[in-house]
């Protein structure tokens, strides 16, 4: 037991941590995004007086790494979240041994949270028309906000940055782009409901926000095309916090004059047979894709809904290897994301990428929307499932895309299975 281990060592014979020494630069380095005054978390964790009250919390929470939010245990990710063993164990240490500040001189400076842009001055700057009332109470709201075409020509986009006007309320954000002019039709002023998909198709999205998350900075050499006749539109997730609050949301964009050296493609795995009885408490979704040509995978992108309790996605190369590319032990619908691998995974041709999502639909699961259990189909709704798991790809040899794009069209005409096929859709 590693982790017990690296416990016992730090608790019986290293010195006592302290916050300036030991604990700061975790707090700083893992918490602040969220935990400062305005972010997105009820308290802020910058100073010795915030930390030392809480300390007990702080060592429960993060031993059962229920903080920081950070869902995948593995592999490695950009900006990961995610706590070492040993961080897990210096705040629990610290917290036994009476939560000592040790030289207060010695602190270092806490970071500094500021209203202006992480990426600088932006080349588009908008926001959405109108503020939006967040009721009190009741269930949480998904509403999707239209910025009319703020672009007015075609654009490369390098990086999008985006601000909830009230990040106490405001839970995720999602940009799309929609050139069908169908959201502005369902935009009244006030937005629209739309949990799940924005309701429009082609739905292209442009990046997203989660709290505590950096600016979403596309693939070095792969901008993402902004059309200049599209509409912008927020998909906004909001958590009613037992007042009315009320956010406009701002976002920036960050345009570059280079075309895309690279093709970026989106390899989808999942299934729309979801029938999940209830009571079944382990109830599985598979899905499998090999790719025909040598790809580096750069992202993933995991989706479901509430009764979903594990992910797996791995890659089994030519020679066997097996690769993880992601395992979410516990997922959590509050807190998905997308995810960038430290370095890009490189699969050669012919490598089999699997995956399998377990859903649990009894009563014993806390986030079951449905009591009591009830049967749950696919579907865009909070009482629907989903299973999905979009890889960012792109193949090694820029001549490649064609056969591999032809590949992904075959395995999405064969998962419709006979369903009807209309063009342009
Ligand atoms: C991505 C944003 C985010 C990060 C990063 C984050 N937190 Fe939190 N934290 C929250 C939010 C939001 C809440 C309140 C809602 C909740 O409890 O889920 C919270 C609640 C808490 C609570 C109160 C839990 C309770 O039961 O009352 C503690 C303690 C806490 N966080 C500690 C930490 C520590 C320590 C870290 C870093 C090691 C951390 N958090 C990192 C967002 C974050």
């Amino acid at each position: 037991m590693p982790f017990a281990g690296i416990f016992a060592a730090l608790f019986f014979a290293a010195p006592v941590p302290t916050f300036s020494y030991d604990v700061a630069p975790v707090l700083y380095h893992r918490c602040a995004s969220c935990h400062h005054a305005g972010g997105v978390a009820p308290f802020a964790l910058l100073s010795y007086d915030d930390a030392h009250k809480r300390a007990g919390l702080i060592a429960t929470v993060t031993t059962k790494r229920y903080m920081p939010p950070w869902l995948p245990s593995a592999p490695r990710f950009q900006h990961e979240l995610r706590l070492t063993d040993s961080e897990i164990a210096t705040l629990a240490a610290w917290a036994a041994r009476g939560a000592p500040e040790g030289d207060g001189r010695a602190t270092p400076p806490p970071p500094v949270f500021s209203d202006a842009w992480g990426l600088g001055k932006p080349d588009l700057e908008t926001e959405m028309p109108k503020p939006f009332e967040v009721p009190a109470d009741g269930p949480d709201l998904y509403q999707c906000f239209v910025i009319p075409a703020p672009a007015k020509e075609n654009h490369w986009v390098r990086a999008l940055d985006i601000r909830p006007g009230n990040a106490k309320v405001v839970h995720h954000v999602i940009l799309f782009q929609d050139t069908s002019r169908t959201a502005r039709k369902r935009d009244q002023g006030a937005g629209y409901p739309c949990f799940g998909t924005p309701g429009f198709l082609p739905a292209r999205g442009l990046g997203g926000w989660t709290p505590g998350a950096a600016p979403a900075q596309k693939p070095e050499g792969i901008p993402d095309l902004l059309h200049g006749q599209a509409d912008l539109v927020l998909q906004i997730h909001y958590h009613p916090i037992g007042k009315p609050e009320t956010d406009r949301t701002r976002l920036a964009l960050y345009f570059t004059s280079d075309a895309p050296k690279r093709r970026l493609m989106d390899v989808a795995l999942g299934s729309s047979h979801i029938d999940i009885p209830p009571g079944d408490r382990a109830y599985k979704v598979t899905d499998h894709f090999t790719v025909p040509v040598a790809v580096d995978i750069l992202g993933v992108i995991p989706h479901a809904h509430y009764i979903c309790k594990s992910m797996n996605a791995w890659a089994i190369l030519p020679d066997g290897t097996r690769r993880t590319l992601l395992t979410i032990p516990n997922w959590n619908f509050d807190w998905q994301q997308q995810y960038r691998y430290l370095t890009p995974v490189r699969l050669p041709e012919d490598t089999r990428i699997e995956i399998e999502f377990v859903y649990d639909n009894s009563a014993a699961n806390p986030r079951n929307p449905n009591h009591p259990p009830a049967r749950v189909t696919v579907g865009p709704g909070t009482t629907d499932e989903m299973a999905g798991l979009h890889l960012e790809a792109t193949p090694v040899d820029p001549t490649d895309a064609d056969e591999l794009s032809q590949a992904l069209w075959g395995k999405m005409m064969r998962s419709l299975g006979g369903g009807i096929y209309r063009p342009g859709r």
